[in-house]
């Protein structure tokens, strides 16, 4: 993050509850996301974490609280009014979640046909930008299922962000992959964010991957966020629990 920019939160999460049937997730979580930085969210299995993130985008509303995005309240719009949000907000699911009928340039050009007036020509030329990007330039014509599970999280990262969205959700971006593409990955992310200032908010258990690329951290505990501090301060926090996670000792969640 460019430390001399004024600072501004883009998400804040306030009072978050959230159950599904007994099952409560949250019960009143706060979390402040500010603009420009890069911010992990840790915590154990089945916490809330992916749930969080969709609260973001509108897959999910909070039962009670709010979600602020950009100063506005979206905790419960209407469907279509999402579609603004999830334009500026985009999400790399677990997978990548490609076409599998579809080309790699046909999944990358998807976005920019249905949400832009684009010519095919400048369409192909932002396909081959972003392919460049994530490194995967000979592979436009292959279909997904051609590929390593590392290349379509790349592919699928190039989709999220050929729409040039201010802040992108990465759902485990690192889970499952080898040494190469994991660092392929966080150099992208750090890539995006430097280059382009785009916020991102990312949900691992890959601890080196969170110190490495991280601005901050913060953790999810039974229906809280116990702790949002920087990594700095995250090492040296003195909080048990976030300790223990961290060294890799087994939670009773
Ligand atoms: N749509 C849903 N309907 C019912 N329960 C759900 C739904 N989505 C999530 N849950 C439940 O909410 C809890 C939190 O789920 P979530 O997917 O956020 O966990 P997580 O922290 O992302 O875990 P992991 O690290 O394993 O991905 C789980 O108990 C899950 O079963
Ligand atoms: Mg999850």
């Amino acid at each position: 993050m460019n430390k001399d920019q004024k600072v501004e939160n883009i998400i804040e999460v306030k009072n978050l509850h959230k159950k599904f049937g007994d099952n409560i997730v949250y019960d009143g979580a706060n979390l402040t996301i500010k603009k420009g930085e890069v911010i992990t969210i840790i915590g154990g299995s089945g916490i809330g974490k992916s749930v969080m993130l969709k609260h973001f985008i509108g897959l999910l509303q909070p039962d009670e609280g709010e979600i602020i995005f950009d100063g506005h309240n979206i905790s419960h719009l209407k469907e279509e009014e999402y579609i603004p949000v999830r334009k500026r907000i985009a999400m790399l699911f677990q997978g990548g979640a490609l076409f599998d009928s579809l080309t790699v340039g046909e999944n990358l050009a998807y976005p920019l046909r249905e949400h832009t007036t684009l010519t095919e020509e400048e369409i192909q030329k932002r396909v081959s930008e972003e392919l460049a990007l994530v490194g995967l330039s000979e592979k436009q014509n292959l279909m997904p299922s051609d590929l390593s599970g590392g290349m379509k999280k790349r592919v699928g990262l190039a989709r999220a962000t050929i729409l040039e969205p201010e802040i992108i959700l990465f759902d485990e971006p690192t889970t499952g992959l080898d040494p190469y593409n994991t660092r392929k990955i966080n150099e992208i992310i750090m890539d995006l964010n430097k280059r382009k200032n785009i916020t991102c908010i990312i949900v691992t258990h890959d601890m080196e991957s969170a110190f490495e690329v991280t601005d901050r951290i913060a953790m999810v505990y039974r229906g809280k966020i116990i702790i949002e501090e920087t990594k700095e301060n995250i090492k040296k926090t003195d909080n048990e629990i976030v300790k223990g996670f961290i060294t890799g000792e087994p939670l009773d969640s």
